[in-house]
């Protein structure tokens, strides 16, 4: 057996001893979303520290937890806070639970963000679905051996975030009485913020938002044939002519602000997934 095989099976082996819920669900959720852990009824929560190869987040915003339990009814098990390139791990770390998850049973991804709007008409605290991402990481999850009984040494790419799932969530949206846009995710390692420039560029190749996560996650999980719902919350407004100064504590603001929409509309969808 290789080894990332082998360290999938001693994650699991651990997660089995806490529960034996085998959830078709898994969602991860992102700076300052942590607040649907709230809505959930949490019958197991282990810390990441407990739980073999896991990374151990070091973002403050993240707390590091695998909840298991329901929500609208529907067995899920959620990843309060996540990993990315810019804490020092390599991108095969930092997607190592969402292969876990898969191993787990979850065959059925939702991903939240916290991202900065370069669409003119997005707003602070308005949500996206995401319908596609460019990876702007200079890094892949894939790079290196591949282990085929996970997935194709070359996984198409034609619809990363499921359409059915999106209309999904367009049509729970409009049922709950929210704007949700509809757009593109790209992906850049941070941690600092773009420059002008750089949202003048990254606007220019046709993305709405920026965010340094959900990219890595993505490609893992359609590489194991998942389908994945990806939800942005826009933390601040990126318009390069017009640029203020973000705050961390801005961005949790705006998070919290839109993160009882995210629960809704993930309640909503939850259900038909
Ligand atoms: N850029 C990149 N990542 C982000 C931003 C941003 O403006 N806002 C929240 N995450």
């Amino acid at each position: 057996m290789t080894q990332l095989l082998h360290e999938i099976n001693e994650s699991l082996d651990v997660i089995s001893r806490h529960t034996s819920a085998r959830p078709d669900v898994a969602i991860i959720l992102g700076t300052g979303l942590g607040g649907l852990a709230e809505a959930m009824d949490v019958s197991t929560a282990i810390d990441y520290a407990e739980i073999p190869h896991f990374p151990v987040s070091t973002v403050e915003s993240h707390s590091g937890r695998l909840l298991l339990g329901s929500l609208a009814d529907r067995s899920v098990v959620v990843m309060q806070g996540r990993f990315h390139l810019y804490e020092g791990y390599t991108p095969q770390q930092i997607t190592f639970p969402v292969r876990v998850l898969h191993a787990l049973g979850a065959r059925t991804l939702v991903v939240s963000n916290a991202c900065g709007g370069l669409h003119p008409l997005y707003r602070r605290s308005d949500i996206m679905v995401i319908d596609d991402h460019i990876n702007l990481l200079g890094d892949n999850p894939l790079i290196g051996p591949n282990e085929p009984s996970l997935g194709p040494r070359f996984p198409d790419m034609s619809e990363p975030y499921s359409r059915r799932l999106q209309q999904l969530a367009l049509d729970a949206a409009i049922s709950l009485g929210f704007q949700l846009h509809r757009g593109v995710y790209v992906a850049v390692a941070g941690p600092n913020l773009e420059t002008r420039a750089e949202y003048r560029f990254l606007r220019t190749i046709g993305a709405d938002v920026v965010g340094m996560s959900t990219v890595p996650e993505n490609i893992v999980a359609r590489h194991m044939g998942m389908d994945v719902l990806g939800l942005s919350i826009i933390t601040d407004e990126c318009h390069p002519d017009n640029l203020a100064p973000v705050r961390l504590e801005d961005v949790l603001e705006a998070a919290a602000i839109a993160e009882p929409r995210l629960t809704k509309i993930i309640q909503a969808v939850l259900p038909s997934l």
